[in-house]
């Protein structure tokens, strides 16, 4: 399935950029877009982290949409003339980094066999992936609705092994999210932080394999010629 090894991605922030959407309507949201659509991002997150830690679990579409609900409300955002469902529809179709496409067609002619990793629902997962074209390109496009508990649990990371029959150690892990790169370090897998932005260092208790500015750094990092 993958003569060169597999690689796994993180989806939201690595393949996909989370800030498209507000970017799209950014004339509707206002000036505070930007802030506006950080906010979502991380209420995204803090809602999927606190529902984890309550057991109370509801899924990735659920906690971006009560995140947005949450921020346009801080950032005076009216959802009248249909902005809230037209966020959600944009959310849906995310916008793929300009570096995602060239990095996978480079993997998989070079033979690696490639996954995604998500906190995304698998209907979330599936739209993205044919909104950018990508079917072809992934052996395995797995979703923590199998595990019931959202990333960086270690229940999550054995989803990959359990699909796959690879190893995390011989399983190379790529994410622009700090937290989940921790995860998948401390899960054992090979893991290559994707930092588009430079950041002070974090998380330094789970060991990393590498650090590249740049989805087009990585086919050189894995040995592609
Ligand atoms: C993902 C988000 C959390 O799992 O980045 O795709």
């Amino acid at each position: 399935m993958q003569g060169r090894g597999l690689v796994v991605f993180d989806a939201y922030g690595t393949l996909f950029d989370v800030h498209a959407a507000a970017s799209i309507h950014a004339d509707r949201v206002g000036p505070d877009f930007a802030r506006m659509s950080a906010s979502w991002r991380q209420k995204q997150l803090e809602y999927s982290w606190t529902r984890s830690l309550m057991r109370r679990h509801a899924d990735f579409w659920t906690c971006t949409q009560e995140a947005l609900d949450w921020s346009m409300a801080a950032f005076g955002v009216s959802p009248a003339g249909g902005l809230r469902g037209d966020l959600l529809a944009s959310y849906r179709n995310l916008r793929p980094y300009d570096d995602a496409a060239p990095a996978l067609a480079s993997l998989r002619a070079a033979g690696f066999g490639l996954a995604i990793l998500s906190n995304g629902t698998h209907a979330m997962l599936r739209d993205a992936v044919t909104a950018a074209g990508w079917e072809e390109f992934f052996t395995a496009v797995l979703s923590i609705d199998d595990a019931g508990i959202f990333k960086p649990d270690p229940r999550v990371y054995t989803l990959v092994e359990t699909a796959t029959g690879v190893e995390p150690h011989s399983t190379v892990f790529v994410s622009g999210n700090p937290w989940d790169s921790a995860g998948a370090a401390s899960a054992g897998f090979r893991v290559v932080r994707l930092a588009r932005v430079a950041s002070p260092p974090e998380y330094m208790f789970a060991s990393r394999m590498a650090e590249i500015v740049s989805l087009a750094k990585l086919p050189a990092l894995l040995g592609c010629s």
